[in-house]
């Protein structure tokens, strides 16, 4: 499919995240509704943002005993998102229940449950302090590799990897990227950063964009400059 870009939703006032997603919900594909808007306006939000048009991806990285997140999935999927995520670390029979639980609610298999590998910000001393000495690198591909036999739908990684992922895990796994930055954008707290123009041509299928569009003067004119570059 051809790259799809989603927008994240990252805030905790509620009048600016609706306000956001009504002027760029006939633009994008999905918009995001991360920890961040859920901790503080919870699942009417999410229903609110299902509401826009784009579909949503309910990015709340879940990680817990099996049964909690098959339920916790199931819920997620009952408020209507399309795009959900359990962090691989919680192991193979967590990831199943997931995806168990989210197939109760929807068996055609149009919520799609994803996971989420080595996170961003663990370089490798963090890495050791955790026990691993294993290189962050082997640990995406390794843990991407059991997401897909535990019948995920992909994973959430950076741009750097995907090439990689692609290799091991075949064209119909998704690769859901952030770390995104136009050339004309601020960096912000990201360090591993990648344009659009890289990541789809690294094989990523939905970008992940935050501040260089929501926080910019004119966010529609900075989305279409973002799915300019993506097409190009
Ligand atoms: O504003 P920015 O484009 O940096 O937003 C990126 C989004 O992607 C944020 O919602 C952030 O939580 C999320 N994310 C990330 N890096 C990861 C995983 C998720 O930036 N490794």
């Amino acid at each position: 499919m051809a790259a799809q870009l989603c927008v994240a939703l990252d805030g905790s006032d509620r009048d600016w995240i609706v306000t956001t997603a009504r002027r760029l919900g006939p633009q994008v594909d999905w918009l995001k509704v991360g920890l961040e808007a859920f901790t503080a306006h919870g699942p009417d939000l999410v229903r609110d943002i299902c509401s826009h048009g784009p579909s949503v991806f309910l990015d709340l990285k879940l990680h817990d005993i099996p049964t909690t997140v098959a339920r916790a999935a199931a819920n997620c999927a009952r408020l209507g998102a399309k795009l959900l995520n359990v962090h691989a670390g919680g192991g193979r029979a967590m990831m199943e229940a997931a995806v168990a639980g989210v197939r109760e609610v929807d068996p055609s298999g149009t919520t799609k449950v994803i996971g989420v590998t080595v996170l961003t910000s663990l370089d490798s001393t963090a890495l050791a302090e955790l026990g691993t000495d294993h290189r962050s690198e082997m640990l995406v591909l390794r843990w991407a590799e059991l997401a897909r036999t535990c019948g995920l739908d992909g994973v959430v990684a950076s741009a750097r990897e995907a090439a990689d992922i692609r290799r091991v895990c075949g064209p119909d796994f998704l690769i859901v990227t952030p770390g995104i930055r136009p050339s004309w954008a601020a960096r912000d707290d990201q360090r591993r950063i990648v344009t659009p123009a890289g990541a789809v041509s690294a094989g990523s299928d939905i970008l992940v964009i935050g501040r260089p569009i929501t926080a910019a003067d004119d966010p529609r004119a900075a989305a279409a400059d973002v799915l300019s570059e993506m097409k190009s």
